[in-house]
């Protein structure tokens, strides 16, 4: 078959770079006012929107890959959404060093054009919205949820209300550690002398608990030895809490390297986003003090709250807190050994 003759592609139309190089305009220049560091404000958020466009993308695809009803070990899947997400951890640590080139604008610089961008602010970043929503921030877990909604256009409100109906990540990782069969199959502990794995655990981990630590037995038990699917209060259900702490314990085993590779990214999203948080709330305090924002909100005490309250994957980070010392675990039954080897 003849190849078609593709046109030669050309840099800058390839990038439309018309576009994105026109897209600045600054609005004290619209005013017939000097303010030389609008173009500086400009250019850094629209930087940001870019990436949170890409996070989006890698975000779209790992949920694509966990909405799979099986994933199968023996292919790539696993590996590529711990990739993917490794990505968005390293375009986080850039988020954050960005700052720095923002703080080059100090407050009296902003001052220049401040006024002229109300009521616009980052607060109407729908991407970021949509960000935190397919990560698994519910409606009901937003900080300052009864106000921030009115900021949006209805098109915008659209937008965010959909990515919060979506499947977010911390639902389909909650279904996918469901799933897991190794402490739930009774296959492989009918012939074990120890046939309930929580019982013999709970026991080692009472031994462990310092007199002060006592009050984590109780919360142990909740979540691990009672019946009820989902413990209340928790988005993570028992059997899903059971199988991400095994993946934890027992991660040196071959086919739980990669699970437990990707819990851990998931922990270090949380962490990079908090980190992102954190850095711009330094950045608020030492351009505008205590000002409110150009959003409307209570500025810097608002932001305070929302990096307190939106860890998505605040469950799993507890769940170190009944991590027991490697000679102290249970021992798995020989044919689960086998079962969590590499086939030869
Ligand atoms: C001089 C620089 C900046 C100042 C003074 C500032 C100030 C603020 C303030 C006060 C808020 C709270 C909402 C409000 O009342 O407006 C806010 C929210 C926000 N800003 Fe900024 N900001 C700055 C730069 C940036 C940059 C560069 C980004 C990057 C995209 C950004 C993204 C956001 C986001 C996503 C929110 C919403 C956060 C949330 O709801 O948890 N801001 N900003």
């Amino acid at each position: 078959m003849e190849k078609k003759e593709r046109p030669p592609v050309y840099y800058s139309e390839y990038l439309q770079l018309d576009k994105i190089l026109n897209a600045q305009q600054p609005e004290s220049a619209k005013e017939g006012i000097r303010a030389d560091d609008e173009m500086l404000f400009i250019i850094i958020h629209q930087a940001y929107e870019l990436w949170f466009k890409q996070i989006l993308h890698e975000l779209d695809i790992v949920r694509g890959i966990f909405k799979q009803p099986n994933i199968h070990n023996n292919t790539p899947d696993i590996y590529n959404s711990v990739h993917r997400l490794k990505r968005i951890c390293s375009i986080m640590e850039v988020a954050v060093l960005q700052m720095g080139v923002l703080e080059t604008m100090t407050p009296l610089d902003f001052l220049d054009f401040r006024d002229l961008l109300r009521p616009a602010s980052g607060f109407q970043s729908i991407q970021f919205k949509m960000i935190e929503a397919s990560l698994g921030l519910s409606y009901d877990h937003r900080h300052g949820k009864s106000y921030y909604l009115s900021q949006l256009t209805p098109a915008d409100v659209e937008r965010v209300k959909k990515a919060e109906h979506e499947l977010s990540l911390l639902v389909l990782i909650n279904q996918w550690l469901e799933r897991m069969p190794f402490v739930k199959n009774k296959e492989y502990w009918q012939d074990h002398a120890n046939s309930s794995f929580w019982l013999k655990y709970r026991d080692a981990y009472v031994g462990s608990l310092s007199p002060a630590e006592q009050q984590n037995l109780g919360i142990f038990n909740s979540i691990f030895m009672e019946d009820a699917a989902y413990p209340e209060g928790r988005a993570f259900s028992a059997d899903a809490s059971r199988n991400a702490l095994f993946i934890m314990l027992y991660r040196d085993h071959p086919l739980l390297q990669l699970p437990y590779e990707l819990l851990n990214t998931l922990l270090e999203i949380d962490e990079s986003l908090s980190m992102w948080r954190h850095r711009h709330i330094h950045l608020v305090q030492r351009t505008i003090g205590k000002r409110v924002g150009t959003g409307g909100s209570t500025g810097a005490e608002y932001l305070r709250g929302a990096a307190d309250s939106h860890y998505v994957f605040k469950e799993l980070a507890e769940l170190t807190s009944f991590l027991l010392p490697r000679h102290l675990l249970p021992q798995l039954p020989e044919k689960l050994v086998k079962d969590l080897s590499y086939r030869a």
